[in-house]
């Protein structure tokens, strides 16, 4: 088995694999110390959470606090949406650096999993004649990995979808017209974590860690990040939040985000399987992204233990037909969050009547028990 890619997909797979007794090659062309400092996502849902725990990895992996509430801004107006308690697993705040950095060290450190770093030119052998093959090379010359099965784990860039034959895949997207300024700073989340709309576009205050958070500010599609100086954001920031106490503090990382959703269909193509970003983008608003690669990682796992141990295919043939409905469930979500998110406040891009729309959409949650329920399920992931 290889793997391509020792991202959060490619990681939890080897590790699940390799519990199970599964040997697997991972293939990553960055070097570790390049992947323990990759700041993402911030959320790992209660489905996850429920997931390590399934294969007796919680505790050696996960780090962070319960998510529980969230602060749904407007115009400066808080209401604090708690999540709806049912005693099962919460939601965590833990980062996707800290679960990469634990994955690394329960992988190749204690269970010295064969993870190969720095590897450059991977190419796929998937013909319907022959036995799999992935090809790399790296500082020691060319090799050839011989292999039941390949996974493609390489991001949205990555060689394994761009090696599936044109016409295979559907490609399924949807683009929302406008992007984020993403910035990890240097102050901590006091009090709730905020999603913030304003008559000035998008705002959001997400935790990173005990002293560190990560600011979403909406912006145009072709802003580049010339025209977010520090001070700006700061500004903008103040401005949003209508809280002029904020002081400005060290900005360490910013990028600009376009907002889409992608999925392409189907996940497989006869002996190579794609999951993770690899297979669809989540825009970021639902923070679904990293959950839905732990969702396929969590199916493709168990399917090919099968298909080692038992010589049963049957869960690798239905694989992308099991994990789609899934998925698909999980867009809808990140296009309601960021629809309602994003016209509740600035009324220039899609009008007022779909203003009005998305703050009843919020009153809602804040008003009906029903609503609550089913946003809460969804932000768990157990719908
Ligand atoms: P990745 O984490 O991208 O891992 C893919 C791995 O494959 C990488 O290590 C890469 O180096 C490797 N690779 C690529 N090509 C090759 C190749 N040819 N050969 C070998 N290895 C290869 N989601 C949120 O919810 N909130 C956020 O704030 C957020 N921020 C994000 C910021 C960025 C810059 C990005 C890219 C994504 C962000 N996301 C966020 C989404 C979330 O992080 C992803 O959904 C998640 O990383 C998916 O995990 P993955 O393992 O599929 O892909
Ligand atoms: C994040 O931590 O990046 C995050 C959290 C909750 C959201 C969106 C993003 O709804």
């Amino acid at each position: 088995m290889v793997i391509i890619g020792a991202g959060v997909a490619g990681l939890t797979l080897a590790t699940f694999l390799r519990r199970s007794g599964v040997s697997c090659i991972v293939l990553e062309r960055r070097d570790r110390a390049t992947i323990e400092v990759r700041q993402r996502a911030g959320v790992v849902e209660a489905r996850g959470v429920q997931m390590f725990e399934r294969w007796g990895l919680a505790d050696k992996l996960l780090a962070g606090p319960v998510a529980h509430t969230i602060d749904y801004r407007i115009n400066g107006v808080g209401r604090i949406f708690g999540v709806v308690a049912d005693g099962g697993s919460q939601s965590r705040f833990c980062t996707q650096q800290m679960l990469v950095n634990n994955l690394l060290r329960e992988l190749v450190d204690v269970m010295s999993g064969d993870v190969r770093f720095n590897v450059a030119d991977v190419m796929i052998r998937n013909d319907l004649n022959g036995r799999p093959a992935v090809t790399y090379s790296d500082a020691r010359g060319e090799h050839e990995l011989a292999c039941g099965y390949i996974v493609g784990c390489d991001g949205n860039r990555g060689v394994s979808r761009a090696s599936i034959p044109d016409g295979v895949l559907t490609s399924y997207t949807h683009e929302f017209g406008y992007a984020w300024l993403a910035a990890l700073v240097e102050a901590p989340v006091v009090g709730h974590p905020i999603m913030g709309v304003s008559d000035r576009g998008f705002v959001a205050q997400l935790p990173r860690g005990p002293k560190m958070s990560r600011y979403y500010l909406q912006c145009a599609l072709n802003d580049g990040l010339a025209d977010w100086p520090d001070q700006r954001i700061w500004d903008e920031i103040r401005l949003r939040l209508r809280e002029q106490t904020i002081e400005n503090a060290a900005v360490h990382d910013k990028d600009v985000v376009p907002l889409r959703c992608v999925v392409h269909v189907p996940m497989q193509y006869r002996n190579l399987f794609l999951a993770g970003d690899a297979a669809h983008l989540a825009s970021p608003t639902g923070a679904k992204g990293m959950n839905l690669a732990l969702y396929d990682v969590d199916v493709l796992a168990q399917a090919l233990v099968r298909a080692v141990r038992d010589r049963d295919e049957t869960g690798l043939t239905n694989y992308s037909d099991t994990v789609l409905p899934h998925i698909w469930k999980y867009q809808e979500f990140s296009v309601w969050m960021t629809d309602t998110m994003h016209d509740a406040g600035d009324p220039t891009q899609h009008g007022t009547f779909r203003q009005m729309i998305a703050r009843a959409r919020l009153d809602n949650l804040f008003e009906s028990s029903t609503a609550a329920r089913l946003h809460t399920e969804l932000q768990r992931g157990l719908n």
